[in-house]
């Protein structure tokens, strides 16, 4: 990066538009970053933009399915007036991106440059040869240059701020296709990750989140062998205010971890841990690595250190095999767990992954059932743990103006639920926003809290 000419980018406007999860996100804050450096300007819509990123994702199919419309129709809207480019250009990066590379140039003749998810950092001197010679270019390798985190970043709140701790993922469960996409797993430095951490609350960040594909399995490759629970204290001791992470995998929380919920302050009473599938045999055709048993006793444990702690997962309805009676054994863990949030998706068959090859042959119906039955205990749960939440104080941070009244400020509660709150009649919502306040909750909805300022 640091040869290039940056009067390439100046009068140029870029939109990244990103799929997915939490990673695709934080990447497409680094691609802003690097583009904000060079002096192009980020733009909110593809209509006034002469560069569109695409940060895609692949983990199912009909997020693939849809991000192809979505480029397709680049070609049918028209330039900005007065940008200084004869021809849009179209960047498809991310796991897409990696998993594809050159073959999206044939198949899409307006892309003009794909990259993948560890040259991130090649982006701006792609696009700058593009803007030169007006060449096509694809460029994916298989192991990452440097951690991302190296570059700048642009982030989407000043007060919250996304940390990758590790990259890539070791666990190969059957039906996913991320290790593929983000590579073996790779642990970022602790002085770095403090180093980031303490420059995040010097500049008044109220709330990082550590992130990976599997946060507990941090610091297995590194000298010494340094543990996630080491990190997470060592983070927590830099005073920030809120603190979280994503993702845990079960087979890798450790004790020690889980009592750092009962003794860490700062650590907010959250934890997003995918069970996957309530069916031991399946969790086995998964390659999950541990029992529905095993998860349940995590469960507690989490329970017993951090009372009140909210439990959210990511459920799998379908994968190849699954019988009524495996079903059944997700919803009662459902029903049980009590989660606040579950992410429920129905399995979707990826080429190259194990998966791929078992028979599947569970009719589309019986499937789209066992999904809509299992709707019901999630939002039960959901329902009843925000019941639990009536009446009490809780402080909230608040991210801005509801999206549906403009009058009405939302934010989370340390227990990670929407909490929405009527502004006062002298207060705007940019005067509360990214700030810490208590609110008494009146009213406890499936998918929200409602309260006012205490
Ligand atoms: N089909 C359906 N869901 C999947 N996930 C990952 N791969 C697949 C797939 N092939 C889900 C898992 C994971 C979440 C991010 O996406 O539940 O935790
Ligand atoms: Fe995919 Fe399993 Fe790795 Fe999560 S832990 S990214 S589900 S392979």
């Amino acid at each position: 990066m640091s040869n290039l000419s940056s009067a390439a980018f100046w009068n140029l406007t870029f939109h990244v538009q990103t799929f997915g999860c939490q990673m695709n996100k934080h990447d497409s804050e680094r691609v802003t970053g690097m583009l904000e450096a060079l002096g192009a300007l980020s733009v909110d819509s593809v209509e006034e933009a002469d560069i569109v990123v695409f940060m895609t994702c692949c983990v199912r199919e009909a997020a693939d399915v849809r991000l192809m419309g979505q480029v397709s129709s680049m070609k049918n809207i028209a330039l900005r007036a007065g940008s200084p480019l004869r021809k849009r250009m179209v960047a498809i990066g991310g796991c897409i991106g990696q998993r594809d590379g050159g073959k999206l140039l044939d198949e899409l003749p307006h892309v003009d440059v794909v990259f993948g998810t560890n040259n991130l950092a090649s982006l701006p001197s792609m696009l700058e040869s593009v803007l030169d010679d007006g060449s096509r270019l694809s460029e994916t390798v298989e192991e990452s240059e440097a951690f991302p985190t190296e570059l700048p970043t642009t982030r989407e709140h000043s007060w919250a701020a996304w940390l990758p701790i590790t990259i890539g993922c070791n666990n190969f469960c059957t039906y996913c296709i991320v290790p593929y996409v983000r590579g073996r797993e790779k642990s970022r430095p602790f002085e770095d990750i403090v180093r980031e951490a303490e420059g995040y609350v010097a500049a008044g960040v109220k709330e990082i989140t550590l992130l990976g594909q599997n946060v507990n399995s941090y610091g297995r490759d590194l000298y010494g062998n340094p543990r996630f629970a080491d990190i997470l204290q060592a983070v927590a001791e830099t005073g920030i205010e809120r603190l979280r992470f994503a993702t845990s995998h079960p087979k890798d929380l450790t004790d020690e971890v889980i009592a750092k919920f009962g003794s860490v302050p700062n650590l907010m009473p959250a934890l997003h841990l995918p069970a996957q599938h309530g069916s031991n045999s399946i969790l086995k055709a998964m390659h999950r690595s541990y029992t529905v048993e095993h998860y349940r006793e995590l469960v507690s444990k989490l329970r017993e250190a951090c009372p009140g702690i909210s439990m959210s997962t990511d459920i799998i309805v379908g994968f190849p095999g699954e019988t009524e009676e495996d079903f059944q054994a997700t919803y009662r863990l459902v029903e049980d767990i009590g989660y606040s949030q579950v992410f429920t998706f129905i399995y979707s068959k990826r080429e190259g992954t194990p998966a791929a090859k078992l028979v599947d042959d569970t009719p589309r119906e019986v499937i789209q059932d066992r999904f809509d039955r299992l709707r019901v205990a999630v939002e039960k749960g959901a329902y009843d743990f925000n019941q639990a939440q009536a009446g009490k104080t809780v402080p909230v941070l608040f991210e801005g103006a509801s999206k549906k009244d403009e009058r009405t400020i939302t934010g989370r509660s340390p227990e990670n639920i929407t909490v929405n709150v009527p502004l006062p009649d002298e207060m705007s919502a940019e005067a509360l926003m990214g700030s810490i306040a208590n609110v008494e909750i009146a009213e406890a909805k499936t998918w929200y809290l409602r309260g006012t300022l205490a």
